[in-house]
């Protein structure tokens, strides 16, 4: 897939740019939405050129510029392209790192290609992006960093182990760096949704459609809504919906050793084969 880009609207002052990645729907295209709404000039990137197309449609009559770019963020080169394009971007005062995707396979005797994407949109994009654009946010003493990772990454998840560590690095990451940056104006805030509905839950449509009755699914608009204004209020950290910060207080409390037991059960492990010498 080529990064040249898609569609372009030059941006002009007095816009603010936001950068958003995997905008083409979901909790990135509410963000897209939603920073339009507040005026701000957008860079949109996703991979199906007609979904980013339409978000981006909706943005421009809301009467903001905005651009869009097809990259596939786990090809180096493609991200190196779109790099380029974010660094001749004049003022980048917001970046949504929120690309990202679920691939609910076993890892033992799975293959490893979709795990080491995982790794190279979940990660390596994540924190290339915020090397190039956190330098000029602090030189001008604002801008802000949203970095899109999980709930589930505060979990032990059999099946999932990629996805929440991945997630979990972002936490560590984002978390370490909003107190490097604090004095300077930029705000850094790791996003913690639970489950929402989106594209992502196409892998596993029978969970998604069960709706089991613990579970409260959000909508990506309420999601990126909480997210904005824990941006307002500077919070490092940010879990939408009174059921998740529950959820997330509960897992601070719980032993590890009771939690692994529980995912155990909840998500199955793998037997051996009994055969130990
Ligand atoms: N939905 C949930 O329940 C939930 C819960 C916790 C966290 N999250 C996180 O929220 C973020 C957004 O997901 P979503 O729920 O809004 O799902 P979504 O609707 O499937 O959106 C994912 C976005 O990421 C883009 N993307 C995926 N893989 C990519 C790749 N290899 N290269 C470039 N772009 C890629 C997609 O682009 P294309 O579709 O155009 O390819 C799409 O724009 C993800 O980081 C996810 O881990 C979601």
């Amino acid at each position: 897939m080529s990064a040249a880009p898609h569609d372009s609207t030059a941006m002009h002052p007095p816009h603010d740019t936001a950068v958003i990645t995997g905008a083409s729907s979901g909790i990135g295209a509410a963000f897209a939405v939603a920073l339009a709404r507040r005026g701000m000039g957008l860079l949109l990137t996703g991979r199906r050129p007609e979904p980013l197309e339409a978000v981006a449609k909706q943005c421009r009559a809301l009467g903001v510029p905005v651009q869009t770019v097809l990259v596939e963020l786990s090809d180096p080169a493609e991200r190196r392209s779109f790099l380029d394009r974010v660094r001749r971007i004049d003022s980048v005062s917001l970046v949504v790192a929120n690309a990202g995707f679920g691939y609910p396979r076993p890892f033992v005797g799975g293959p490893l290609e979709p795990v080491v994407q995982m790794i190279d949109v979940h990660i390596t994009a994540v924190v290339e992006l915020f090397h190039v654009v956190l330098p000029a946010m602090v030189a001008r003493g604002s801008g802000g960093l949203i970095a899109v990772s999980s709930l589930a990454s505060r979990l032990p998840v059999p099946g999932a182990e990629s996805y929440v560590a991945s997630k979990s690095y972002l936490n560590s990451f984002c978390e370490s760096l909003s107190v490097a940056v604090r004095d300077s104006g930029v705000t850094v805030q790791t996003l913690l949704p639970g489950f929402t509905r989106t594209d992502f839950h196409r892998y596993d449509t029978e969970f998604a459609d069960a709706q089991p009755r613990f579970l409260r699914w959000m909508t990506p608009e309420s999601v990126v809504d909480v997210s904005l204004r824990c941006l307002d209020r500077r919070r490092p950290v940010c879990i939408p919906g009174w059921s998740n910060r529950l959820m997330a207080i509960g897992l601070g409390v719980l032993p590890r050793s009771i939690l692994r037991r529980i995912m155990g059960r909840t998500m199955g492990s793998i037997s051996g084969t009994g055969d130990s010498q």
